[in-house]
Formats: C-alpha cells, sequence, structure tokens
C-alpha cells in the first residue's frame, strides 16, 4: 500500500468509526514552551482538560512532527527529523479496551501482525495497567507467549509536551521489531512534578506513517519505501554516484530537504536562533553533502519540487514560494563556501590541521579539501585530521552546528536540566566564594553534572550549603533562560562567562539566566541546550515531590583546581 493510501485508510477507518477528521496543525506550535510540534495531541492538549473539544469527543489526524533530539543521527536506517504521525484521540469518551480493540482491527484490516505488545508495568506512584493487559489477553496476547510483556515508566508512560500537560501509561504495539504505534492514556495531568488524576480520562494515540510503510511495503528502511524512493532516485539521476555507495550522504540530503519544505511551508525562514536556526542548520548540511555527491546547484530547487508535488495532496500549505527561500540560502552559504575556497588557496601546504581549520571556520568537509588538495599534488594525512578533529569536538561542534555544548554527553531532558543548573551553579560558586572562581572543564549527564573550577582550597560545609541555597532559590524564581547571539568581542565586554582557555567562534551565543525585570543572574558563552525556565528543573522525570539542587561531592580535582559533582534530587 502506499504510504498516501496507508494514510487515507487511517483516516478513513476512524472516520467511519464516529472520529471527526482535524487537518494537521502548523509545526510551529501556539504552546511556546515547545520548539515545533513533536506529537500529534498537542494541538488538542487542552480538549483532555476543561475545555470541549470544538470537535467532538473522538478526533483523528495525521500530524506533521518534527524532532530535533536526533538530528545527529540522520543518515543511519531508522533517524528522521521530519515525520507524519497517524493519531485517533478521545477526550472523556472510549478508554483502554476500545482503543486497544480498534488499533488491532485498524492493523488486521492493512494485513499487517502483530508480533508483540507492551503495557505498563507500574511504580511507586502509578499503579500496574492490569486493564490493558486483560484486554490484550482476550486478544490472544499473553505473557506465556511472550506477545504481551510489561515495561516500566521509561518505556510505558509518555507526556507531557512542554513544561506542563496531560500525560499516562501506554500500550505499545511492536512489528518486526519496530514500534509502529503508541496508545496512551491519559489519566494524569503532570505539573511542577506532580501528577493528578485528570477528571476525564482520554486517548491519545501515535502511528508514525513511515514506520508502517516500511512495514506494509516490506521494506528495509525508510528511506526504499515511497516516501523517499522518488527523491533518492533524483539525486542518483543528478549525480554520478550510487545510492548504494553513499548511502548516509544520499538519506541526509533527503531528510533534510524534506524537513526544510515543511518547516518553510509553515513559516519558517533560515534564521541563527530558534526554529530558523534549525532549518538553516539543515539546509546547510545539505548543500554541503551535495558538493560531495557533485550535485548540480539547483538540486534544492530540483529536490524541493518532488517534496512540494508529492505533499500538496494532503499538505495544502505547499507552494512554490518555498523554493525561492532555499534558493537564497544555498546563495548566502556558497558565499561562506567561496570565502572558505579563498582561504584555503592563500594556504601555501595544506596539512590535516589546516584542513581541519577550514572544516570548524567553514563548514568545508574533508571530502572538499582533500580533493582540492590533490589537484595541487598534495595528499592530506586524514590522521591529523581526525586527531585535530578530536582535540577540538567542541568547536568543531560549534562551527558545523552553531553550538557549544559544554561537554553534555546527550541532549536528553535531564541533561539539559543539568545544563541549566551548571549555570546556576559557577554563577552561585562566585557569588560566595569569589569571582576568582572560573570554570574549567564541565561534563554533564543525565544523572549529575560535574564542573571543574579555580578555587585554592576545600570548601566548608557552610560555604557548600550557601551554594546550595542559592541555586535553590533561583530554581524556585522561576528565572528565564535566554540565548543571545553577539560577537565574540561584546560578549567579553559584557563581561560573560567563557570557559578557561575553551576557543569560540567570532559569532557566540550567550545564555542569560534573568528575571522578568532583566536582573540578570548568570551569562555565559555557551551554545546549549537549556530549558526556557529555571523552574523546570524542580519537575523530575517521574512524578513526585518537587527536586532539589544537592551538592553530592566536593573535592580536589588537580592544585588549585576543585571539582563538584552534583544532582537535583
Ligand atoms: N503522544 C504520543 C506520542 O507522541 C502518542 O501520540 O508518541
Amino acid at each position: 500500500m502506499t504510504s498516501s493510501e496507508l494514510r487515507e485508510k487511517f483516516l478513513k477507518f476512524f472516520e467511519e468509526r464516529g472520529h471527526k477528521i482535524v487537518p494537521s496543525s502548523s509545526l510551529l506550535p501556539e504552546d511556546t514552551s515547545v520548539l515545533l510540534t513533536t506529537a500529534g495531541m498537542q494541538q488538542f492538549k487542552s480538549y483532555y482538560l476543561e475545555e470541549e473539544s470544538p470537535y467532538g469527543q473522538n478526533i483523528v489526524s495525521s500530524q506533521k512532527c518534527f524532532r530535533t533530539s536526533d538530528i545527529e543521527e540522520v543518515g543511519d536506517e531508522k533517524h528522521l527529523t521530519f515525520f507524519e504521525m497517524l493519531g485517533n484521540f478521545s477526550f472523556g469518551g472510549y478508554f483502554k479496551k476500545e482503543a486497544i480493540e480498534i488499533a488491532k482491527e485498524f492493523l488486521d484490516s492493512i494485513k499487517i501482525e502483530i508480533d508483540y505488545v507492551t503495557v505498563f508495568a507500574g511504580d511507586e506512584n502509578t499503579p500496574k495497567d492490569e486493564k490493558s493487559a486483560e484486554v490484550w489477553r482476550g486478544l490472544g496476547f499473553t505473557e506465556e507467549k511472550g506477545n504481551l510483556r510489561f515495561c516500566n515508566k521509561e518505556e510505558n508512560f509518555w507526556g507531557p509536551t512542554g513544561q506542563e500537560g496531560p500525560c499516562g501509561p501506554t500500550t505499545e504495539i511492536y512489528v518486526k521489531g519496530i514500534e509502529i504505534w503508541n496508545i496512551v492514556f491519559n489519566e494524569y495531568y503532570c505539573k511542577d512534578n506532580k501528577l493528578k488524576k485528570l477528571k476525564k480520562p482520554g486517548i491519545d494515540t501515535g502511528m508514525g506513517l513511515e514506520r508502517l510503510a516500511i512495514i506494509s511495503q516490506d521494506k528495509e528502511t525508510i528511506f526504499e519505501t515511497d516516501l523517499f524512493l522518488s527523491i533518492i532516485e533524483k539525486i542518483e539521476d543528478l549525480s554520478s554516484n550510487k545510492y548504494e555507495d553513499h548511502k548516509r550522504e544520499f538519506r541526509i540530503i533527503a531528510d533534510h530537504i524534506r524537513g526544510s519544505v515543511f518547516l518553510i511551508a509553515d513559516g519558517v525562514r533560515p534564521d541563527n536562533v530558534e526554529q530558523g536556526y534549525i532549518l538553516r542548520r539543515l539546509l546547510r548540511r545539505a548543500i554541503r553533502l551535495a558538493r560531495v555527491l557533485e550535485l548540480p546547484s539547483n538540486f534544492l530547487i530540483l529536490l524541493g519540487k518532488i517534496v512540494i508535488s508529492e505533499y500538496k495532496g494532503a499538505y495544502p500549505e505547499m507552494n512554490h514560494d518555498i523554493l525561492a527561500v532555499m534558493g537564497e540560502e544555498r546563495e548566502k552559504f556558497e558565499l561562506t563556501l567561496e570565502n572558505g575556497l579563498r582561504e584555503f588557496e592563500k594556504l601555501e601546504i595544506i596539512d590535516g590541521k589546516e584542513a581541519f581549520k577550514l572544516y570548524a571556520s567553514y563548514g568545508f568537509p574533508l571530502e572538499l579539501t582533500k580533493e582540492l588538495a590533490l589537484e595541487k599534488g598534495i595528499e592530506i594525512n586524514e590522521d591529523d585530521f581526525d586527531s585535530e578533529f578530536k582535540k577540538h569536538q567542541e568547536i568543531s561542534r560549534t562551527a558545523a552546528a552553531g553550538k557549544f555544548k559544554g561537554g553534555l554527553a546527550d541532549t536528553k531532558e535531564e541533561t539539559i536540566k543539568l545544563h541549566t543548573a551548571h549555570h546556576l551553579l559557577l554563577a552561585a560558586l562566585q557569588k560566595i566564594l569569589g569571582t576568582h572562581v572560573k570554570q574549567k572543564g564541565s561534563n554533564i549527564n543525565s544523572d549529575r553534572l560535574r564542573i571543574d573550577f579555580v578555587h585554592p582550597q576545600k570548601m566548608t560545609k557552610e560555604e557548600i550549603e550557601a551554594v546550595e541555597k542559592i541555586v535553590n532559590d533561583k530554581i524556585e524564581e522561576g528565572l528565564k533562560v535566554i540565548k543571545r547571539e553577539m560577537s565574540k568581542e561584546e560578549a567579553e565586554k559584557i563581561g560573560a562567562e567563557m570557559e578557561f582557555g575553551g576557543k569560540y567562534d567570532d559569532t557566540v551565543s550567550v545564555y542569560f539566566i534573568e528575571d522578568e525585570k532583566g536582573n540578570v543572574f548568570s551569562k555565559e558563552f555557551c551554545g546549549g541546550p537549556h530549558v526556557k525556565n529555571t523552574n523546570e528543573l524542580s519537575r523530575g522525570p517521574s512524578s513526585g515531590k518537587k527536586r532539589r539542587f544537592r551538592i553530592k561531592k566536593e573535592q580536589s580535582s588537580s592544585a588549585g583546581v576543585r571539582r563538584i559533582k552534583a544532582i537535583l534530587e
């Protein structure tokens, strides 16, 4: 079945069963606590609460979604930025039994056989989902057969999107090892890390159209489905390279162009901040890789046109102005590339280190530098490039991604919160110990943050407590976290904190943590990511009491440098 048929069939199937078809909302959400629309239920959030749904109790939609958390992974077999989410929703109407049975019925109707399903195993705050298990057992799924599995909160609990909202246990359907359908039972409202029972429980389901297409079309990866085939084929047409030999580049170009078209259609324009930054990054990465594949300079337009024509039936906002936006951004970026080329020409002898510099400052892919060097009869030592790359990994990220991740292990929600806590901590340390405190290193993961800083002696118990208190007060006060772009010079002038010995680009981003009146508590050179408001730090991934910031350990790191490990608990 083609993807369009699957989309149509899904909408029709639920329409015939009393659901109103509601068009996808924009990728730019009304809820400003999230950057982009990441789930189908986002536009319906308030209907799970007091507000009455103007569409009636049951809804079905195919929602445009965009997730940036895995942007670096795009290029493999399964990660995408943009995707379509098919979903059925009920606000106080049907619940577990009907939602599960109807999902099974739909999959039967398109001849998709379920491998196994998962159900929420419960935890100290939320009970085990016996009801869903019972319904699945009625449909022939049992623990004994291994096709009914209980999983913990990490797997089988969803939401909320943004800072607060409906959430609840889920049951998830797996086919050929892929989770294709997530059925959420919105029983709770989560705010400040507390779960409150909703007056009218609701249903929110999400099934990725791309994943459904893999199964229905019996393909190995998303890129072999009809959703991507014509784009991939067009790239092959335009290039002398084959998909088989350059899968990563093909996939990134295909994903990024598709994602860009949808972002532009919803009004996003290339920029250095927020959604516009995401768009710019997608386009520039595609342009760089297009050079590797030797695509003609109008490739964006040619591929963009395919995306527009494939989707305009389902999404009327597709229009040809989108192509002009893409073209303009290409021209701008080509200029940067041109400057890089000029720089290249100036170099007498190009070695791995120099090649790396070109990459870091101009986004020059190594492949391009290598090729240019070869024309001059010089072979670049890739090991030198690699070791330089590793040494400057953070900086290269700054250049390539415009971001400075400051020692973040990943971009999980918890890690991001601890990253903001890290900024609060540094400012608090300076307040209590003095301005000689400078950051010497940092390492943050989803469990704890670690900071190394200049300070001659062990901190006293009183000092530790005073620092903790400041950080907790600042969390409580709900300060805004704002990113501002500026020249490095300007940032230095205003005294923005920078890592000791850190290297930065000419244009930097500075994160300010400040109150409504603009009283600044912290300002640091940083590429993010951060939370939007410090009060998010008091909310954990699971329900329960409000969290507090706590220093777990204060010890020596090296001469004149102390190390702190801290958590939110
Ligand atoms: N909101 C859930 C998800 O995004 C189900 O639609 O997975």
